[in-house]
């Protein structure tokens, strides 16, 4: 974890199921990293959580798990420990360190209502830690209602996955539409289509409307292979064509200070 308080960086990623998110993510991850040098933050934000694998890290407890103990624990979670302390305590050894970047998993999500003021705190918990970061990356789950939620709330870049379906697409416009409606404070949003055959710049008129760039990511048949074999890709090429794809989109959307 980085020293002092940085301005963060923060990027969120979305789209509809199996687009590529987590891997998108996990990818970027490792260009910030190796750009900045800076240990990056990783919020696992899906309840079905797998960033994690991508990035070769063992999950910690999650917060929803957190959440729970909390719950069955009553009044006094622990002696002489408010709740807030407990929280607090929990979701910080719940770190998990990776190389170059530090995962918090935020597992399953509360149910409607009847948490209020531990998820306010919570989110107050996640905003402190992240605020020492001088990137934050959060895989959201698919759809869009997560967005709604704490983690995406003010992101400097959304980017929205989609792949050549139609459904796909309509999907990622939702999801544009509802930033816009939810007037979430998002910087940029930028579509990505994935599972391209070949390096191509995104046409004009493919820049669907109420995002402010395209951009293209290749298939790459060693990380279709990695995640056969559920090994993560942290050993994927730095040559890889989707490594290098979204190398190109983090250049291009992403804050770097200069030295
Ligand atoms: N550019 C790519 N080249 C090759 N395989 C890819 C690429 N992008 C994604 N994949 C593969 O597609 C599958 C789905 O990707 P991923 O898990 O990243 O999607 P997701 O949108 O996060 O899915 P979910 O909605 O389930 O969270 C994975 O097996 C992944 O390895
Ligand atoms: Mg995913």
């Amino acid at each position: 974890m980085q020293g002092g308080e940085v301005l963060t960086f923060t990027i969120a990623v979305a789209g509809k199921g199996g687009v590529g998110k987590s891997t998108f993510a996990a990818l970027a991850i490792r260009q910030l990293h190796e750009k900045s040098k800076a240990v990056i933050l990783a919020v696992d934000a899906d309840p079905n959580s797998n960033l994690g694998e991508k990035l070769g890290i063992e999950p910690g407890k999650t917060v929803g798990a957190i959440r729970e103990e909390l719950a069955s624990l009553g009044e006094e979670p622990s002696k002489g420990m408010s709740k807030q302390e407990f929280l607090d305590y929990q979701v910080r050894l719940s770190l998990r360190e990776g190389e170059g970047v530090d995962l918090i998993t935020m597992g399953r999500q509360e149910g409607p209502g009847c948490y209020c003021y531990v998820n306010n705190v919570l989110r107050q918990i996640i905003d402190s830690i992240s605020s020492k970061y001088d990137y934050v990356v959060i895989d959201n789950e698919a759809g869009m209602e997560h967005l709604s939620r704490r983690t995406t709330r003010s992101s400097d870049v959304l980017f929205v996955l989609c792949d050549r379906s139609k459904s796909s697409i309509d999907a990622a416009k939702r999801i544009a539409a509802l930033a816009t409606e939810m007037k979430l404070a998002i910087r940029r949003k930028v579509l990505v289509y994935n599972m391209r055959d070949a390096v191509e710049e995104v046409p004009q008129r493919d820049v669907v409307p109420s995002f402010d760039r395209a951009y293209s990511l290749r298939r790459s048949g060693a990380i279709q292979a990695m995640m056969q074999k559920g090994e993560s890709l942290t050993d994927v090429p730095a040559n890889d064509p989707a490594v290098l794809d979204v190398a190109r989109v983090v250049d291009s959307e992403c804050r770097f200070k200069t030295a």
